[in-house]
């Protein structure tokens, strides 16, 4: 068998990250500067049925078989073979390496099972087509996550910005206008399934306020997707923006986060909201060439740990 390498990108969740879970539209796009990169080879002279994990990220140097029953990549290895009806595993290395930040809000876990899952398939001769692997990728995330609305592996595995809704068809979108994005790590880790559990939890409590306020985000993606679409940079600022003013009602940021989006946007970016599950993580800004600089610079006064860049190249822009 041969030598097989993989990878899978990182997300950005643009507009609608809670929301999506309880149905409503969100906009996410692939961020293709942090990467999970797998290599699986052939283990000569390994233990017969024996697949050997190393990832250094997840602290993990060990058979497949030691990994607790519901450890998400021993799931993803299950899924590959289950779907490909293979009985026996590999004998097989399989490192990863992951450049995302994990609890960060950025899609490490999706990432690492997708990655995982296109290498095992394509070392068993059968990769997986796009929408069997999301079908897999989901399962993972639901023992990652509790609750997952199925956004984060999507977007991963298409690696298109896309408008998703829970249950419906995946609609892709393009920007018209080039998008440029700085994203700030405000170092604090916080896992995705926490504050998914802590929403629901609040929802329980007073469910009128949360579902307004979510029906809002909803919205708020809609009319962030048609600026997305028609180049509209300020009113797709606006949307961000008014889209983190719920997160924040909804007490899923935290004063770290807080402390950026508001040195970002007074260094002149466009919108600035946190990105993923919050209480931590990221932050995402909207900016200009122009402005570039100036809010990297504010970033990093404001606590920024780590700050990353991205582009969506719009389809009638000729910049
Ligand atoms: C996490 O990237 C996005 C959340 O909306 C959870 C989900 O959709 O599964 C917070």
């Amino acid at each position: 068998m041969p030598v097989i390498s993989s990878s899978a990108c990182a997300k950005l969740i643009l507009l609608g990250e809670h929301a999506v879970v309880y149905g409503q539209p969100a906009l996410a796009i692939p961020f293709s500067g942090l990467k999970v990169r797998c290599v699986i080879e052939p283990w000569i002279n390994g233990p017969t049925g024996t697949l050997h994990i190393k990832a250094r990220e997840l602290q993990l140097n060990q058979p497949l078989q030691v990994l607790p029953e519901d450890n998400f990549l021993r799931k993803a290895v299950e899924l590959v073979l289950a779907e490909l009806g293979v009985s026996q595993t590999p004998t097989c290395k399989l490192t990863i390496y992951s450049d995302i930040p994990i609890s960060a809000g950025l899609g490490a876990s999706a990432a690492i099972a997708v990655a995982t899952m296109r290498a095992l398939s394509a070392f068993l001769g059968h990769p997986l087509e796009k929408e069997t692997l999301n079908r897999l990728a989901f399962e993972t995330e639901r023992l990652m996550h509790g609750n997952p609305s199925g956004i984060d592996n999507t977007v991963i595995v298409y690696e298109q910005p896309i408008l998703f809704r829970k249950g419906e068809l995946i609609e892709f979108v393009y920007p018209s206008k080039n998008l440029h994005f700085l994203i700030a790590d405000s170092g604090i880790k916080k896992a995705t399934a926490d504050t998914v559990a802590y929403l629901a939890q609040q929802r329980e409590g007073n469910p009128q306020f949360i579902e307004a306020a979510l029906a809002e985000i909803g919205r708020i993606a809609l009319f962030g997707r048609k600026a997305f679409e028609q180049g509209d940079l300020s009113a797709l600022g606006e949307a961000m923006n008014a889209n983190q003013a719920l997160l924040a009602q909804l007490d899923l940021s935290c004063e770290a986060l807080e402390k950026l989006i508001v040195a970002a946007r007074q260094a002149g970016a466009l919108g600035a909201k946190l990105t993923g599950g919050g209480k931590g993580g990221n932050m995402l800004a909207l900016i200009t060439p122009e402005t570039q600089e100036a809010v990297r610079k504010a970033l990093l006064s404001a606590g920024a740990v780590s700050i990353y860049q991205t582009n969506l190249k719009g389809v009638q822009d000729n910049d």
